[in-house]
């Protein structure tokens, strides 16, 4: 157990720092056993300050070897070093800190501060990482100019980059040679970076709306420059579209990405030299899915939008994080919604929503979008902050509209540029810009917990009137035990016989800006609401949470064949997908029933008829039919079944009484789209192709439900496959499906094709993470000792060890617990290791609760084990506690 307990920030707590940092410069020399870090610190007391004279700088893991101010050597008894920092007791108003450190870069496995991945040096310091480099005040709403010069082996090392321009460099005798650099930008030091190594790029051009020639450059190993392309179009796709949206142009001649291997998350956005985990920039057609094309354009669109939402603006604080979080995320997905398809696009947000973020607000963890306190900021880069964060600002684009929305956001960056500020600036001036009164709508912010908006309807014939009743409520969540009702746009249309209704609200003008006038917008603010539709000639089905306008849990009591009508004539893309998932659950719920009554699942004709004709339908979108289709997981079907304690086992099996069922009703449709789905053109992730592949693919794998023989179309494609989503997706049927010896003989072709790229080999494991039957577990161990494997990478971790977890319910949760043991063991493997991953990996054993006591158990007790380590982290210890709590 730890002995002393780690102590949490408080957001109550924010003081502004008592010292400002005007310029920062830093020297640099990477040596392959150690390097030296001197930092000159031109420091200035912030005048509105009332704390003492003394200064606390931030650092960790650091060896302090020279201490000065203003070029005067400090005396032992003037300062004091702690594992936390640095305290020097008395400073001047004005000075010059000057501090020396050595590090030790080649033995941080922690992936945080600068380190090692390969052979070339590298930084992260979001957030609170640039500690782990020098003594700094590192926290965001200290801004700096940066000057930093970086000596390294010119052989090893002929590329050094750091934030800003390049303004000097020199060949030095001894082999080695040296790089300045000077960022013009004020900035946190979470944005600083470096990186150091044998790096190649290709080279591109940008010119900005105002005249700027902007020279873009992604750095990789020389293997991977055939890999840099996708990225490259998606960088100038991302700065136009700034532009045209935002109206926010770059502010440097030059913007550079470097890929590394050994990353903590997907990429990051240092002012100029943002830095990538290979895995979400690196792409081919040979090499990368479909999916992975479009994460690699929806992330570099990301950390590009951050330069204005972020860097140019930033957090004053790490509960503020949302701030820029939320902002890009929103940014990214409209972004990708323009470049592909924006109902797709949609449906996979939401998916994402319900199915890990709901979660999230329903468990342990569960906090608002601009937290109150935390143990571990590390910890509080998630869902709910990213994407629930992004829903907030969508409402907020949706009560304001598109126009307004655009000057709040100029105002927003116009009036806080180059300042470090709050969600509440972003509310401000989002009110400012439009005269909507945003009071109500910022407990969005500040309430944890995911709203339950229920519908009951009434429909007088005679009267023709039709009125909605809307009830709001929030389940508690640790630490907010009672909720205020919040102001919910629900966006939602009529769909009657022969398609949607006009509506007349009553006492309401016409909503002038739907040309149609068949959708609206309904204001939720109150407990209970009612809304009152006139002249309505037939009963109608209500078309709810269209666009999925806000990210609540929506309860109407659909019969069936309702769900079937909006399933197959509603106007909005999004409620057709969603109500073929209720259909589905609907279904999966009397199958569950009729298991538990010992009975033979039978599956209602009506759901296999309409997914049939949908199937059937060639004038749709084969990208929403194969939403439509796809089941949803397990997990998810166990986190709907938390309340009343999720069983696994019943779950998996009416599952795949369904899928059976599916496959075999509609086998000459899926047979049919199998074969008309077929891409002809060459390779491009565009969304007509990515499309057909997905139905196609959906496809396969329902013949290989269906029928044995099946299998051997998979293995005619998986031969024939000249990109990696249909190969993928061909071995993925195999490994499911197939025989033993099918799924051995294809993994082991599989392996010995592409042996040589990591980051395909990271798909193979995925992929075995995943497969079925009892030998699961022994092959996710097996497989961690194969020469493919590596723990530091937290690419392969999270393939193989997080896919396990999360991706096979049914062998993770085995009975005997030897799946949450196992579990157990790498986290605590990687505990002191790589915290910030350790820490990831326990999100499914935090769920314990939500299982029947036999499993819950089991689970909890992995957990308890964990708390008694010796030398817990504090990463792995707040989650861990509060999930005991
Ligand atoms: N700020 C990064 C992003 O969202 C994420 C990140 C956080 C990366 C912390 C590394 C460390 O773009
Ligand atoms: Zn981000």
């Amino acid at each position: 157990m730890r002995d002393a307990q780690p102590r949490a920030t408080f957001l109550q707590e924010y003081q502004p720092p008592a010292y400002f940092i005007e310029r920062t410069e830093l020297a640099f020399d990477l040596y392959e056993d150690y390097t030296t870090v001197l930092a000159n610190l031109h420091c200035l007391r912030n005048a509105d300050s009332t704390a003492d004279n003394s200064l606390f700088l931030h650092g960790e893991e650091l060896e302090l070897q020279s201490l000065a101010i203003d070029g005067r050597p400090l005396a032992e008894d003037e300062y004091q070093i702690s594992d936390k920092g640095l305290l020097i007791h008395r400073v001047p108003e004005q000075f010059e800190l000057s501090i020396g450190t050595r590090i030790l870069p080649q033995d941080n496995a922690s992936l945080e501060g600068l380190y090692k991945s390969n052979k070339m040096f590298c930084t992260q310091c979001e957030a609170e990482g640039f500690r782990k480099i020098t003594y700094y005040l590192d926290r965001p709403d200290v801004m700096s100019e940066f000057t930093v010069t970086i000596e390294a082996e010119q052989a090893r090392y002929p590329v050094l980059l750091s934030n800003g321009n390049a303004i000097h460099e020199e060949s030095l005798a001894n082999g080695r040679h040296r790089v300045r650099w000077h960022d013009p930008h004020p900035k946190p030091s979470y944005l600083f970076a470096l990186v150091a190594g044998d790096l190649h790029y290709i080279e591109d051009h940008f010119h900005t709306m105002g005249g700027r020639e902007v020279c873009l450059r992604i750095f990789v190993e020389a293997k991977d420059l055939g890999k840099c392309q996708h990225a490259m179009d998606s960088l100038k796709k991302s700065m136009r579209w700034d532009e045209e949206v935002y109206g926010r142009e770059y502010d440097l001649d030059i913007f550079n990405i470097v890929a590394v291997d050994d990353f903590n998350m997907g990429a990051m956005e240092n002012k100029s030299l943002n830095i990538f985990n290979s895995s979400c920039v690196l792409c081919s057609p040979e090499t990368t899915t479909d999916a992975g094309f479009q994460t690699v354009e929806a992330i570099v669109a990301h950390e590009y939008f951050h330069n204005w939402s972020g860097n140019r603006v930033t957090c004053r604080d790490w509960f503020q994080l949302s701030l820029k979080e939320g902002f890009t995320v929103f940014r990214d997905a409209e972004f990708s919604a323009d470049m592909g398809s924006r109902t797709v696009k949609r449906v996979a947000d939401a998916t994402v929503l319900r199915s890990h973020q709901f979660a999230e607000d329903a468990g342990p963890m569960a906090h608002p979008v601009r937290p109150e306190s935390f143990i571990e900021i590390s910890n509080f880069y998630t869902l709910t902050v990213y994407e629930k964060g992004a829903e907030v600002v969508r409402m907020i684009h949706t009560l304001l509209g598109a126009e307004a929305f655009r000057r709040g956001s100029d105002l927003y960056f116009e009036r806080h540029d180059g300042q470090a500020v709050t969600c509440e600036d972003f509310v401000r001036a989002m009110e400012d810009a439009s005269g909507v009164d945003l009071t109500q709508f910022r407990r969005w912010y500040s309430q944890a917990g995911t709203p339950l908006v229920t519908v009951r309807d009434d429909y007088d014939a005679e009267a023709e009137r039709y009125t909605l009743t809307v009830t709001q409520s929030c389940p508690p969540t640790p630490g907010q035990p009672h909720k205020e009702p919040m102001l919910i746009p629900l966006a939602m249309g009529l769909l009657g016989e022969a398609g949607n209704l006009p509506l007349k609200l009553a006492g309401q003008a016409p909503d002038a800006e739907t040309a149609d006038n068949t959708s609206t917008v309904l204001l939720l603010s109150e407990p209970e609401q009612h809304f009152v539709f006139e002249q309505v000639r037939e009963r109608p089905v209500p078309s709810l949470l269209r666009g999925f306008s806000a990210p609540v849990r929506l309860d109407y009591n659909y019969s069936r064949a309702e769900l079937c009508a909006l399933m197959s004539r509603d106007d909005d893309g999004f409620v057709r997908w969603d109500a073929a998932q209720q259909l589905a659950l609907s279904v999966l719920d009397e199958i569950q029933q009729q298991l538990t009554d010992g009975q033979e699942p039978s599956v209602d004709p009506l759901y296999l008829d309409a997914c049939a004709s949908l199937l059937a339908d060639t004038s749709l979108d084969p990208a929403l039919v194969a939403e439509m289709l796809r089941l949803p997981t397990e997990s998810y079907l166990a986190e709907l079944a938390a309340a009343e304690g999720a069983d696994v086992e019943l779950i998996h099996r009416a599952r795949e009484a369904l899928e059976t069922a599916l496959a075999q009703h509609a086998e000459s449709q899926w047979l049919d789209a199998y074969r008309r789905s077929v891409v002809n053109a060459p390779y491009a992730p565009v969304a007509e192709q990515i499309a057909a592949r997905s139905l196609r693919n959906l496809s396969l794998y329902y013949l290989a439900c269906a029928k044995a023989q099946h299998i051997g179309l998979a293995q005619a494609q998986y031969a024939a496959a000249t990109n990696m989503t249909d190969r993928l997706a061909a071995l993925r049927v195999i490994s499911q499906r197939g025989t033993q010896q099918q799924s051995d003989e294809a993994l082991d072709s599989f392996y010995r094709d592409w042996q040589h790229d990591s980051l395909v080999i990271n798909q193979w494991l995925q992929l075995q993470s995943a497969m079925p039957g009892e030998g699961a577990l022994a092959r996710v161990r097996s497989l961690m000792d194969h020469e493919a494997f590596d723990l530091r990478n937290p690419n392969k971790v999270r393939a193989l060890v997080a896919g396990f977890s999360n991706n096979n319910s049914l062998q993770f949760h085995r009975p005997d617990g030897a799946g949450y043991a196992f579990l157990a063991e790498v986290i605590e493997q990687l505990n002191t290791r790589n915290p910030q991953i350790a820490s990831r990996l326990l999100n499914p054993l935090t769920r314990w609760r939500n299982y029947r006591p036999d499993r819950g158990e089991l689970m909890k007790a992995q957990l308890e084990r964990l708390a008694a380590l010796p030398d817990l982290s504090v990463d792995v210890y707040e989650v861990v506690s509060k999930s005991l709590q």
